[in-house]
């Protein structure tokens, strides 16, 4: 007897979508390391939100293009979490791979850990967030990326988490959508 769930039935995707091989998650895996300065807080004086935010956004969109091929919009930042304050002199480390691709999109997932600068202390994760990537080409529609092939277990278990994400994210849109169309029609038959 067992209480955890049991891992959703989610298929991985295969080596190949059409004519366009599959690339491997470690192939765009990126690290982006920042030191913070003065220039970078808050009135709090620990680091603004937004700057944390700016390099989730740099780091992501730097996997996106390197697992597509070419430039890469952002089309959402959800879950963005922030655990730990972040202050002057640390170095922020933002870590980020792809989790998941679609036809056009891909979720990339970011791991956010800082360290002092000077000290040798392991770093402690301080924030996480997940963005959605479209691929676009020279007129900005979207265009077909490449399936992520994730290799280790924990690959894997993110490539099933983030399916789900996408699965509560169409959901959310398509019942708002139904939800504002009806309240329309209501509207226009007062
Ligand atoms: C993102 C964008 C290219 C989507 O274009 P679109 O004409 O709506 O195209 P689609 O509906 O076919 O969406 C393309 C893909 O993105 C996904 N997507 C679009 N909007 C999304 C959203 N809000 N959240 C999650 N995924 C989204 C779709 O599910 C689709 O994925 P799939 O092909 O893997 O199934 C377009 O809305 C855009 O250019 N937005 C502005 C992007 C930008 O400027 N970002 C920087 C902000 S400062």
């Amino acid at each position: 007897m067992t209480d955890q769930a049991p891992a959703p039935d989610i298929a991985f995707p295969g080596e190949t979508m059409g004519d366009l091989p599959g690339k491997p998650t470690a192939a765009s895996r990126t690290t982006l390391s920042h030191i913070m300065s003065h220039n970078d807080t808050n009135l709090l004086g620990t680091v603004h939100g937004g700057v944390i935010m700016k390099l989730v956004d740099d780091a992501a969109g730097a996997v996106a293009g390197r697992h597509s091929g070419g430039p890469a919009v952002t089309a959402s930042m959800d879950e963005m979490a922030f655990l730990e304050p972040v202050r002057v002199g640390d170095l922020v480390h933002v870590k980020a791979q792809v989790n998941w691709t679609g036809r056009t999109s891909m979720e990339i997932g970011v791991r956010v850990l800082a360290e002092r600068w000077n000290e040798s202390a392991p770093p402690t994760q301080v924030g996480s967030a997940y963005l959605v990537f479209a691929a676009v080409d020279a007129d900005g529609k979207p265009r077909r990326v490449p399936p992520v092939i994730p290799e280790t277990e924990r690959d894997k278990r993110r490539y099933q988490e983030a399916q789900i994400r996408r699965t509560h994210r169409l959901a959310r849109r398509r019942a708002i959508k139904e939800l504002r169309e009806r309240r329309t029609a209501e509207s226009q038959e007062d």
